[in-house]
């Protein structure tokens, strides 16, 4: 029976229109839907919008108009922006809608009967922008981090959920469920929340102070608390109790949130849920947050950025690739269009592209227009095919760890080995033999085949690019299946269509480097421990380019005892040959997949026959080296200062 995977986005709040971060989260969760669909797996993916509470009331009172007209309005955006994105969602909740309505009440009404709910004088510290009741030791300054705004006292009388009563259990399901918040850090985080005492859950607003809302079942003086409102979402898209989608897929249900909403789906959920009699979810998938030229996103710095205009500038394809291959799934990343641009140029444009246009282009000008045949093979299709076997199982690895960053990262490495034995094969020499034509079949043969299971492999993060090259190609249309993305099953003989570039360079905005906003600082003088040390300008220590590197193989130099080559991805859709003095004191396996520094603007030079483009930093402590090493988490590319 095929696997089946259930997942979801938060439900979006409308009081904003879509930016950035929620086209990331949509994109991130259609990507990880594309994939298991590419494994075989029945998929339901599901998103939507969030209309109640009181900030939207406040933002359709603003705006003048009913809150109904308003909801209607920008729910509507965030639905016709998602296509524009290639993102296929199964459905489109509203929490206006009235089967959502009932199931919030139904639940609702079964928690108070079984005496879960009870009404009770209360006195709080309420964020707007949270919209939750804030502990005191969770403001700054008497803000809320989040909001920067002071949260409304509120005193009056409100129904509350018996949450405190799961404590325990909740710890519980923590600790012995390793993998149910992922990243791990995320499950400390909570895990540390509940080491203080957990407050039972105000889940209702008297109608005199809000009135946008679901009205309580057993008090139609009130309305429901927007989250408990809300995550119930996830549920009542589906049909609870009964409904036939309900029954086949919440038990695989996954949620994909932001890291800013940990707590509600982390605690209040899973707490709601077992009141409920429901089964929780099976994994809770955290992601961080796009930041914009290191700070924020917010309105007030003006910095938002508006999806749409980005796709317009870099392909939606290519934004879909950006925001799935530079966050590393959990952390927050940097969004900035020169980052978007370069990594489109390094990956993109000079790395697949140029794999595409000269296999399909050299095929074509030397056999009549079609893919040539394969002829005898030697060991380097046979390491080229091993290489890709082995790498197409880690994808789906890493896509099913939920690390869709490192699946991309081992696309781009392969591509990178294609291009390479093309270099090393040198078909453009071959064909000015005529007693070569066999091997240059073969060589064009093995590349174009090889190109085609990468083209396989991103079809899910770039569904229209990769449908034009399976068209350059000649495979027609429709996707391949995962089960044919294995070599050698291209079929010589068929016709390669002209091909058009399908990612061609783009120009770097404003390439040339920002000054150092940092003053020179004088020559220290006074110290006796600097006496005779060469001091050297900052501008200087700038020019030198430091960068995180991935080692991907490593081999020791032949006759030298000391040296190690390795060939090092820094995030330019190309390997680098790195030769260090490091064979006394690691094997090469002992190097390979290590992140490390590399100094990569140094000359090119030839070490004992190798050249080397840059260097990986150890620590010399008296002459013993030790490989200085990046967090695992930060991509090759990445800049260090
Ligand atoms: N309505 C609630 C969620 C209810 S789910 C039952 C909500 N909505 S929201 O409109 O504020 O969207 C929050 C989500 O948008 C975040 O969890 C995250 O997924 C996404 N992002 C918002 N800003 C973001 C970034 N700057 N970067 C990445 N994602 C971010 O909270």
């Amino acid at each position: 029976m095929n696997e089946i995977f259930y997942i979801t986005t938060p439900i979006y709040y409308v009081n904003s229109h879509p930016h950035i971060g929620h086209a990331y989260t949509t994109i991130a969760t259609d990507v990880l839907t594309r994939f298991r669909k590419l494994f075989g797996a029945d998929t339901y993916f599901l998103t939507g919008t969030d209309e109640h509470g009181q900030k939207i009331a406040e933002s359709a009172a603003k705006s003048g108009i009913e809150p109904q007209e308003f909801v209607d309005r920008i729910s509507q955006e965030f639905r016709v922006m998602w296509p524009h994105l290639h993102i296929e969602n199964d459905q489109f909740i509203r929490t206006t809608d009235p089967e959502h309505k009932a199931c919030v009440q139904q639940i609702l009404q079964k928690i108070y009967d079984q005496g879960e709910i009870y009404l009770k004088e209360y006195e709080g510290l309420y964020c707007v922008g949270c919209e939750r009741f804030m502990d005191e030791s969770e403001l700054v300054d008497g803000n809320c981090p989040d909001h920067q705004n002071p949260p409304e006292l509120h005193k009056e009388q409100n129904y509350f959920f018996g949450m405190s009563a799961y404590q325990d259990w909740l710890v519980a399901e923590l600790e012995q469920n390793e993998n149910w918040v992922y990243p791990a850090r995320y499950r400390n985080e909570l895990t540390q929340f509940l080491k203080a005492p957990l407050q039972d859950l105000c889940i209702s607003r008297p109608k005199s102070r809000l009135e946008w809302g679901i009205e309580l079942p057993f008090d139609k003086n009130f309305v429901t608390y927007v989250w408990f409102d809300a995550l119930l979402n996830y549920a009542s898209a589906l049909g609870w109790p009964d409904g036939e989608k309900y029954k086949k897929y919440w038990p695989h249900v996954h949620h994909t949130i932001g890291k800013d909403i940990l707590k509600t789906h982390g605690i209040y959920w899973p707490c709601m849920l077992k009141a409920a009699g429901m089964p929780v979810f099976k994994k809770l998938v955290v992601h961080g947050h796009w930041v914009v030229g290191g700070s924020k996103m917010s309105k007030s710095l003006g910095n938002v950025v508006d999806p749409l205009a980005m796709k317009d500038q870099l392909g939606v394809d290519a934004l879909r690739y950006f925001l799935m291959r530079d966050m590393s799934f959990g952390e927050d990343a940097n969004f900035t269009e020169e980052l978007a641009i370069t990594r489109y140029n390094g990956d993109l444009a000079n790395n697949l592209g140029n794999l595409l246009n000269r296999s399909i282009s050299m095929s074509r000008n030397n056999f009549e227009g079609c893919v040539p045949p394969l002829g005898e093979i030697g060991e380097l299709e046979k390491d080229l095919r091993n290489s890709f076997s082995k790498g197409v199982e880690t994808c789906r690895e890493y896509i099913l760890a939920f690390q869709p960053h490192r699946a991309l990262e081992h696309v781009v490495w392969l591509s990178s080995l294609v291009n390479k034995y093309i270099d090393n094969c040198k078909p453009w020499s071959l064909a000015k033999q005529k007693e070569d034509r066999e091997r240059l079949g073969t060589v064009l043969y093995t590349a174009l085949d090889m190109t085609r299971i990468l083209v396989g492999l991103l079809d899910p993060v770039m569904p229209e690019k990769m449908r034009e090259a399976r068209i350059s190609l000649g495979l027609g249309t429709e996707g391949i299946p995962f089960e044919k993305l294995t070599h050698g099953l291209l079929e010589s003989g068929t016709e390669l269509p002209k091909p058009t570039p399908l990612f061609p360079k783009m120009q770097v905005p404003g390439a040339e480097k920002t000054p150092a906003k940092i003053q020179q600082k004088e020559k220290p003088t006074s110290a006796a421990s600097d006496e005779g040390k060469e001091w050297f300008a900052l501008e200087d220590f700038q020019k030198m380019e430091l960068k995180v590197g991935h080692i991907r193989t490593c081999r020791k130099v032949e006759k030298s005892a000391k040296l190690l080559c390795s060939e090092v991805d820094l995030g330019e859709g190309r390997l680098r040959s790195i030769v260090s003095g490091a064979a006394e004191f690691y094997t090469p396996e002992e190097l390979t997949n290590r992140r490390v520094l590399v100094v990569a603007n140094l000359k090119t030079v030839k070490l004992m026959g190798e050249k080397s483009e840059g260097m990986i930093l150890f620590s010399d402590d008296k002459g013993k080296l030790i490989l200085i090493e990046a967090p695992d988490e930060v991509n090759p590319g990445v800049t260090v200062r």
